[in-house]
């Protein structure tokens, strides 16, 4: 039976990826390579590097896996999700039954871990679903909230506190919730931390975490939000993409 390895690779450095990884990889016929556009392309030279680096046979094939870009969400963000994941799994499957020996495993390498904030889970079950038999499993990396903790050498949670992890979209809407716990808000391509009341909350920011670009600040939220913007801007235009993650908390509880 086809087999499909989906491994965790962390987060933008190719020392993040384990042991766990690196043996599983050494089993794959094919690496699945999806690719995103000009504005990805960062990312999937680090997949190509780690597949460089790691793999020791020769007799591996990259597979691009072209990714069609999302509808924009309008009012139905949860229907333009729903749509692309079914295209996503229509082109997953036609890549499986094409590309797979009924007696080889595939490989889809994923950024950070594939239980937080991606769909490959989701796409994969789909496919399933679709009728094409196949059997998969998966291997954990480091995720980029691990990275940013790792970067301010931070506890993520206060004592007996708990942590939520959301997204830009999210804090935009409903303000800073958390007030004796810890909000990670990921996924924030509108600054939402600039938007929100700063009175009493700290920050820590992290974007390019684990690679050689790599950008951290913390501080009081109403005194660094403006210069966290400024950084952000400056850096996604001189690097074409940004990726960046971060945690606030009240202060002084
Ligand atoms: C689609 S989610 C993928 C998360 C990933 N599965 C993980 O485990 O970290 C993409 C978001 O993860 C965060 N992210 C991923 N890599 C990052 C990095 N190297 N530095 C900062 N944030 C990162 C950003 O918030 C970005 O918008």
């Amino acid at each position: 039976m086809r087999r499909i390895r989906i491994i965790g690779i962390g987060a933008g450095n190719p020392e993040h990826v384990t042991i766990q990884a690196i043996k599983a990889l050494n089993t794959v016929d094919v690496v699945f390579v999806p690719d995103k556009g000009v504005e990805k392309s960062a990312l999937r030279e680090l997949r190509e590097e780690i597949c460089r680096r790691y793999i020791e046979h020769d007799n591996c094939r990259t597979v691009p896996l072209k990714v069609p870009k999302r509808a924009a969400a309008g009012d139905d963000y949860r229907g333009s999700v729903d749509d692309w994941h079914a295209a996503l799994a229509e082109s997953y499957e036609r890549l499986f039954r094409d590309e797979l020996g009924e007696d080889q495993t595939g490989a889809l390498l994923v950024w950070g871990d594939p239980s937080l904030y991606d769909s490959t889970l989701r796409i994969i079950e789909a496919v399933r679903a679709r009728g094409l038999a196949f059997d998969y499993d998966v291997i954990p990396g480091i995720t980029s909230v691990q990275a940013l903790a790792a970067a301010h050498r931070l506890v993520l949670n206060r004592i007996g506190e708990p942590v939520t992890i959301t997204t830009g979209r999210k804090l935009a809407e409903g303000g800073f919730q958390d007030e004796s716990g810890t909000t990670i808000v990921m996924l924030d391509g509108e600054q939402a931390f600039a938007k929100i009341d700063p009175a009493g909350l700290d920050i820590w920011w992290g974007a390019y975490l684990g690679a050689p670009q790599e950008i951290i600040a913390s501080g009081p939220l109403a005194e660094i939000a403006d210069d966290v913007v400024r950084t952000r801007e400056a850096a996604r235009a001189e690097n074409g993409w940004i990726m960046d993650t971060y945690l606030l908390r009240r202060r002084g509880q």
